[in-house]
């Protein structure tokens, strides 16, 4: 949503069971790195099941801005005709991301080895967020920025004019700043060595092998992964089928389990290994959710997913499966609200860093459905209210984050009293059918006066 665009208040109200389909949209992720990997490329690439949600939408507007071009030829079909590598020009404008911290972080990336300049800025919520964390491993190559105090938005890149290779351990827990490297490197001359100790998502590696790039991946003895690649790389255009996103499906699931009585199925979902860890911790904490129909599409795990309504119990959710989850902590965190007993999640100081301080988001929203939850420096404590039942009744500020709008509207279908949010139009970043499919499966929402 624009910053002067108006707000859209909504309230969710206990349901009756709620059943049937739910087909999520295509994945954010992996719909970022079609459109920059198409626009790199030479040649076509075909694109099918593109997430047409407003993130997504200003990455193809800033790939067109650097001269590629990018038409949509049906629902979610697209056509991009790239430049090759090192064939972008210079943007006549400035790049608006709006809400999108991919987008921005990745088209960083794409453009710093090759001799342009780009501004580029965001809505209020992404003007908040770090970009040093970006910037600053990108001067390695020899790029130059400027950016307001604290390395905020708006942001003025200099790509490299002679761009140098690169070996570097990432510093953060961060697929967008691996994958801003790595998209760096296809211009650079020679091997870049990337590594990163924790294992985030990793399909910008994916799909950079189904470009033709030269690259390969190793663990590394200490734990983590080194990533080596190629510059100067010829990318071939390619075909992309999209996987349905498991992060917009989690907010089905986790209604699915906890409004008593229901069965969703939701077909063709992502099951990426690095995405699949609010899958795993629900089916530990006693979540009836079965997998069916293990496939691949376009190098990615994809599958079925049926849930039933189950009585869910607290667990400590491991460390180490943070990054598999990242963004599924405010819809774990309201699952974990109406399970019986405690559950902990930590090693969360990334939450800090989303489109809101999602660690201070949940804790209020939580508070204010009656949940009680302690809040850490790196994470939460929930008390589960299993058989007492949520309170619920709260107002929520979603603080222009998609997922807590989407997780505390899942809270309302099955808590005592209705929850509303201030603002239910922030779905759009991620989700834009969200309410049309979450209704169309029994959910009760109800427009409220501005
Ligand atoms: C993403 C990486 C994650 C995630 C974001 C999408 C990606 O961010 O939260 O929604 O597509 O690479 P970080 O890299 O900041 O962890």
């Amino acid at each position: 949503m624009s910053d002067l665009a108006q707000s859209r208040p909504l309230k969710a109200r206990r349901s009756a069971s709620l059943k049937g389909v739910a087909v999520v949209p295509g994945d954010k992720s992996i719909s970022h790195r079609a459109l920059i990997l198409g626009a790199l490329a030479l040649g076509e690439t075909r694109i099918t099941g593109l997430l047409e949600a407003e993130d997504v939408l200003n990455t193809a507007e800033a790939v067109r801005a650097f001269g590629a071009r990018a038409i949509r030829t049906g629902a979610g079909a697209w056509l991009v005709h790239g430049t090759g590598v090192g064939g972008w020009g210079e943007p006549e404008n400035v790049l608006d991301f709006g809400n999108s911290g991919t987008g921005s972080r990745l088209v960083m990336g794409a453009m710093a080895t090759t001799p342009i300049a780009a501004v580029f800025t965001g809505d209020v919520s992404l003007r908040k967020r770090p970009m040093g964390r970006v910037l600053e491993p990108l001067k390695l190559f020899g790029a130059e920025y400027s950016a307001r105090a604290g390395g905020l938005m708006p942001v003025t890149l200099k790509g490299a004019a002679q761009p140098i290779s690169v070996e570097h351990k990432v510093a953060v827990a961060s697929a967008q700043v691996k994958s801003a490297m790595l998209l760096a490197a296809l211009n650079a001359p020679g091997h870049s060595r990337i590594s990163q100790a924790t294992l985030t998502r990793d399909h910008t590696e994916r799909m950079l092998t189904a470009f033709g790039a030269e690259i390969s991946v190793e663990p590394l003895p200490e734990g983590g992964e080194v990533i080596s690649l190629m510059g100067e790389a010829e990318l071939k255009g390619a075909s992309v089928n999209v996987p349905r996103d498991p992060s917009s499906a989690a907010f089905a699931i986790v209604a699915g389990l906890i409004v008593p009585g229901s069965e969703i199925s939701i077909p063709a979902v992502l099951l990426n290994p690095r995405r699949i860890g609010l899958i795993e911790t629900l089916q530990e904490m006693g979540a009836k959710i079965d997998v069916a129909n293990l496939r691949e599409s376009g190098g990615e795990k994809i599958g079925d997913l049926v849930m039933h309504a189950s009585a869910l119990k607290g667990m400590e959710v491991p460390l180490g499966r943070a990054a598999a989850m990242i963004d599924e902590y405010p819809i774990l965190a309201v699952a974990s609200a109406f399970a019986e007993g405690r559950t902990v999640m930590r090693g969360l100081e990334e939450l800090r860093h989303k489109e809101s301080d999602r660690l201070a988001a949940i804790v209020a929203g939580l508070r204010a459905g009656g949940v009680a939850v302690q809040e850490l420096e790196d994470g939460i404590v929930v008390e589960g209210r299993g058989a007492d039942g949520v309170p619920g009744g709260g107002h929520i500020a979603t603080r222009m984050d998609h997922r807590i709008a989407m997780a505390f509207l899942v809270m309302g279908l099955a808590s005592r009293e209705a929850m509303s949010v201030d603002d239910a139009s922030v779905a759009a970043t991620s989700f834009p059918e969200f309410e049309h499919l979450m209704r169309h499966l029994g959910a009760q929402f109800e427009g409220v006066a501005g």
